[in-house]
């Protein structure tokens, strides 16, 4: 304390908190925060990534034939190949935009910035540059189970 013409001067000592030690735990506060929401948000994502990554339809309700079909609201479309049931993962390889097949032109459009693919997923028109990705299509007990190729 110093006295200074009889008034009291409350020196930095004096306080309870000096300004660095309250910017400090506000700092560490922070960082637990958002540390905490790490888990949750991590989960919340790989969820959603989890549910768009797989589908599955009953083989009755979708007889195929030789154009690309859409599985309900996902992005997997199926046909029927020479081999087999084939799938395709429905998203665009420029920047993710979700593709659709036009019958009319046999091929995939891009809504976004307009690639257009061929029947089997190869680029047409850019600015996409590389194929569609293939989905992995087992049969198992009267479904179709699709799911991405890792
Ligand atoms: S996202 Fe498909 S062309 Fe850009």
């Amino acid at each position: 304390m110093v006295l200074l013409k009889g008034v009291d001067l409350l020196t930095t000592e004096q306080t309870l908190y000096s300004r660095r030690q309250v910017l400090s735990l506000g700092r560490k506060t922070l960082l637990v925060l958002g540390l905490g929401c790490l888990y949750p948000v991590s989960r919340y994502l790989r969820a959603k990534e989890n549910q768009l990554a797989k589908a599955r339809v009953a083989s009755h309700e979708m007889p195929l034939n030789l154009h690309w079909q859409r599985i309900g609201q996902t992005r997997f479309w199926l046909r029927q190949g020479d081999e087999g049931v084939e799938g395709m993962w429905a998203t665009c390889t420029h920047l993710g935009c979700e593709v659709s097949y036009d019958p009319e032109q046999v091929q995939w459009l891009c809504p976004c910035h307009g690639s257009r693919f061929n029947q089997e997923g190869q680029p047409l028109e850019g600015p996409a540059v590389s194929p569609l990705a293939r989905a992995e299509v087992r049969e198992k007990e009267g479904f179709y189970l699709a799911s991405q190729k890792m």
